[in-house]
């Protein structure tokens, strides 16, 4: 027990009486006795859900029933909010479990679920504590440290003049200062709290967990920091209230643009999750317990958490018995998994504010090609536009829209422009005038559409909370509509948090009024979502019959943005500091479930040093979302611009990532159907592997074995990389071998050099032809790359569909595992058969793997000339010995199979193994 709480004056206590088992769901009472003996009703269900998930909600009597007094004549809803999961969850999981069993005794109730009944949940009565139990082992505890609090509804009693700080009757806390209770003013800017003090909170205690990790969207280390100051620590707790930040710290607990209220605790054997469905402002301080096991040692870290909402309902679920990939896939079942995107979307995208006319675009995209470097997407930020009016062209420098993206289309490139949610308030402008005239504006207090100061001037909001919102958002979409625009054309929804800049800490007036009289602090960590999944469903429908998979990159965020959008990090600087944090956020982004993501390469604020930019490139070579994007005030600093050595280097990088988009598309696969991260941390690779849990600076692509570790500072020559395990690893580009598990290994990495390794026991797929853009790379063949383990054997996936429509739900794909054992290589079809199968296969008969590389093989393979292929001759194979550090390799080209058929390469004996391990 820490310090802190005071767990045995916690006026919550349950109501035995009250419980109610039946098909999964507990229902009862927590009453909050106050200290002139009033009782509060808070109705309580818990919900028992499959694979060792649980649902805790607590709402208030009295606001559930309405039975309470609005201040101000505000048209506010009176209920705390609970709509938050129509917006966040899809609605797969949580199905109660049946065969949930109630039993009672001493002051104690205890639930009992699972297939095996190994799940329990026991709630102590008085006071109100929960705790969660896999088998014996205690995983998590609610309220056990007293800071459960449910600020229930009471009136305002005017106090005298005179005596500010006194209202009678007083609850349990009578010392407490009223004054923001019943009305804020921060900054001039006045938030009138209809409803009163009605924040939500709740201690969540891990017992043994030593760390958490989650909480997106912050900058600091991957395993959250505890939050009452000391050593290293932060001195605030962790804040969730989707903001516009003004050049953010590093290494900060305040809040950022997204938010995902999830939280993984991980220790060796175990890990659990809670996902704190709120979308209000949130706070989570975090502290950690150092205890001994029975005097022996430092031995066991108990982390407490501490989560405070400022309205809605309480309502958690607690994740049980898990592993880091099973929880993201449980979360992901909850709240979406990852849209598999358009292959251009993982491709690399240059932006800058502002390409500033058609001309500017087209130059850009031929210098590209003078420069030979691939690049898939150019980007507009706002000034494409007349007056900052989105939906239209300033026609003196975009006089010919249609005509530079038709340029871009002959090379199967594409145009991403931004589309904000503010709307300018003129006259004449008809996207205004449709948005007033619908009446689908956000409002404000008094119910009259808000009216606030962004880019444009003066503007109204979308309410995407509001479906008839969103039908009319569809509308402004279709070609004939938006003029200037070819199917080529996405779009970029920026300052949704939402940001306003003449508004309290640059946004929404929380007594703003929302679709079904929501007041907009009950909403506003969720609005960003809202707006972002307007515009997918707006792009799927731009025309009849085209449906294009749409690409849409969102700064704010909510858990269950994944299933629409891509995400960046928003303004970083043009500074080694903010490179080195990139890692970390868009590791933690794997976790929040909302893998793609990226940071605005190169910096957003700043010119970057030409070493800086190319390390930069590197790196951004290893985001999810690959892209450049630089300041209005900021040089030009397209990568042809740099000169040599620099843009050669960079060229390099990018080239590296169109060879492994094979690799990378498979791990979004996998992210769509699994939930997995893309890229993965240390602990999520070797969650065993204690000497791990707190390494953030290197990163897995999927499960291809690949392990990156981007140079982020200044003049380094080389990296220090961790390998958790006793498999050998493999330089990337010259084979030279790492081993030696639980330790870290020197890596050379001059500037032209990102290093990069490849574990032992993967077959990575590639594409070694350079073309100027993914979609040209199409038909291309394919390389395989077998990464031989200490038993000579290898294994991996790959994924492949038509990269831009939804025809591969119809089957219209290829899935294949490849697998290397006793000397057979094999290609074993994955997938599920689909009406369009058999079509799509059709389309890819002549697309072959052209290449096998295979690492690290075995010495008796020198004297071999070829390898039999089945279903076809035999194939040539040339073998490279080992020369000192560097393992020796094979390849065998044109095998003369295809990438979506059966084969088999027959390598030769097992017996003939001769795998070098020790070097
Ligand atoms: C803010 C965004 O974060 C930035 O990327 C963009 O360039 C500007 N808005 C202008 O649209």
């Amino acid at each position: 027990m820490t310090a802190h709480g005071k767990p045995d004056s916690s006026p919550y206590n349950l109501d035995g009486s009250s419980l109610k088992l039946k098909n999964g769901q507990l229902d009862g009472m927590v009453l909050k006795t106050l200290a002139n003996k009033e009782v509060v009703k808070l109705p309580l269900i818990a919900s028992l859900l499959d694979n060792g998930k649980a649902r805790i909600t607590i709402d208030e009597e009295r606001r559930q029933k309405g039975d309470i007094e609005l201040r101000h004549n505000s048209i506010a809803r009176k209920e705390r909010y609970n709509e938050a999961a129509a917006w966040a969850l899809t609605g797969a999981g949580l199905q109660p479990q049946k065969d949930a069993k109630l039993s009672n005794s001493n002051g104690r109730s205890e639930i009992t679920w699972g297939p095996k009944s190994e799940y329990r949940l026991v709630l102590s009565h008085s006071p109100f504590v929960v705790e969660f139990y896999t088998g014996e082992d205690k995983q998590v505890v609610l309220n056990s440290r007293g800071f459960m609090n449910v600020e229930h509804w009471r009136p305002k009693i005017d106090k005298p003049s005179g005596d500010e700080n006194e209202t009678e009757p007083r609850d349990v806390q009578p010392q407490e200062d009223e004054s923001t209770w019943w009305e804020e003013t921060f900054n001039g800017n006045t938030d009138s709290k209809p409803r009163g003090p009605e924040s939500v909170a709740m201690d969540i205690s891990f017992p043994g967990y030593g760390h958490v990790y989650g909480l997106a969207e912050h900058t600091g280390s991957l395993s959250l920091k505890e939050t009452r100051g000391g050593d290293g620590n932060h001195d605030q707790p962790y804040r969730l209230y989707n903001s516009d930040v003004f050049e953010y710290e590093l290494d900060s607990p305040m809040t950022l643009y997204g938010s995902v209220p999830f939280m993984q605790a991980h220790r060796k054997d175990s890990t659990v999750g809670v996902f704190w469905l709120n979308g209000a402002e949130t706070w989570v301080d975090i502290t950690k317990d150092k205890h001994s096991t029975l005097g022996f040692g430092s031995g066991v870290v108990d982390t407490n958490t501490h989560w405070m909402s400022e309205s809605g309902q309480l309502d958690l679920f607690v994740m049980l018995d898990a592993t880091p990939k099973s929880l993201s896939k449980t979360f992901g079942e909850l709240t979406g998994y990852t849209a598999l995107p358009p292959t251009f979307g993982i491709a690399y995208h240059q932006c800058r504010w502002n390409y500033v006319s058609d001309e500017d675009v087209k130059d850009v995209d031929r210098k590209f090609d003078k420069s030979n470097i691939p690049y898939d997407v150019i980007w507009l930020d706002l000034e494409y536009t007349d007056d900052k009016k989105y939906f239209t062209w300033d026609d003196m420098t975009f006089p010919d829209p249609i005509g530079m993206e038709q340029q871009l289309e002959a090379s199967e490139r594409k145009l991403v422009i931004i589309i904000d949610p503010h709307i300018k308030n003129k006259a004449g402008y008809q996207v205004v005038e449709e948005l007033k005239s619908k009446d689908l504006g956000i409002k404000n207090k008094d119910g009259n559409i808000f009216d606030g100061w962004c880019w444009p001037g003066s503007s109204h909001w979308i309410d995407a909370f509001n479906p008839a919102a969103r039908t009319w958002w569809k509308s402004l979409f279709p070609y004939d509509k938006f003029k200037g625009t070819l199917k080529n054309v996405w779009i970029w929804n920026d300052m949704n948090e939402p940001s306003v800049f003449n508004g309290p800490e640059i946004t929404m007036p929380k007594d703003n009024i929302h679709h079904g009289n929501w007041e907009h602090r009950d909403v506003h960590n969720i609005n960003g979502m809202t707006f972002h999944n307007a515009t997918y469903h707006a792009l799927i429908e731009r025309k009849k019959g085209e449906i294009l998979r749409p690409f849409i990159l969102t700064r704010s965020f909510y858990a269950g943005s994944q299933r629409s959008a891509a995400m960046w990090t928003g303004d970083n600087q043009a500074s080694w500091g903010h490179l080195a944090a990139s890692i970390p956020m868009i590791l933690n982004q794997g976790v929040a479930g909302f893998p793609f993501a990226g940071a605005d390469i190169g910096g957003f604020f700043g010119n970057p040093s030409k070493d800086l930019q190319t390390r930069w490139y590197q790196a951004g070579a290893f985001y999810p979302f690959m892209r450049a994007h630089a300041h209005i005030d900021t040089r030009r600093r397209e990568p042809y611009l740099l000169g040599e050595p620099y843009t050669g280097i960079m060229a390099q990088a990018m080239r590296l990532r169109y060879a492994l988009l094979p690799a990378w598309y498979t791990a979004f696969h996998e992210a769509s159907t699994d939930g997995y991260p893309i890229v993965r941390s240390q602990y999520y690779v070797h969650p065993e592997d204690e000497k791990g849990f707190a390494i953030d600076d290197q990163l897995y692509v999927g499960s291809t074995g690949l392990l990156a570790k981007p140079v982020v500072t200044e003049g380094a020559e080389s990296v220090e990389v961790y390998l958790a395990d006793d498999e050998n690893y493999f330089d990337y580009f010259d084979y030279t071998v790492y081993n030696g598990a639980g330790k870290s290994h020197h890596v050379a990495a001059p500037l032209e050099k990102i290093p990069l390794l490849m574990q032992g026991g993967h077959i990575i797929p590639r594409k070694d032809r350079p073309r100027k853009s993914s979609g040209l790379m199409k038909w291309d063949p394919y390389t395989l790359v077998l990464v031989l383990d200490k038993q000579g054997e290898a294994e991996g996936t790959l994924y492949v569909d038509d990269g831009e429509t939804f025809e591969y739900q119809q089957g219209a794909y290829i899935h294949r595992r490849f697998k290397l054992t006793d000397g057979k290589l094999s290609s074993e079809d994955i997938g599920t058969k689909g009406a369009k199968t058999a079509a799509y296969l059709k389309t890819m008969r002549d697309v072959r793997v052209e290449k096998i590389i295979v690492v690290n093989a075995p010495s008796s393979w020198e004297s071999k000339a070829e390898v039999p292929v089945s279903g076809g001759a035999a194939a040539e194979l040339i073998y490279h010995a080992a020369e000192g550090k560097k393992a020796a390799w094979a390849v065998v080209r044109n095998p003369g199979v295809g990438v979506g058929t059966d084969w088999v390469v027959d390598f030769g004996a097992a017996a003939e193994r001769n795998v070098r391990t020790e070097l």
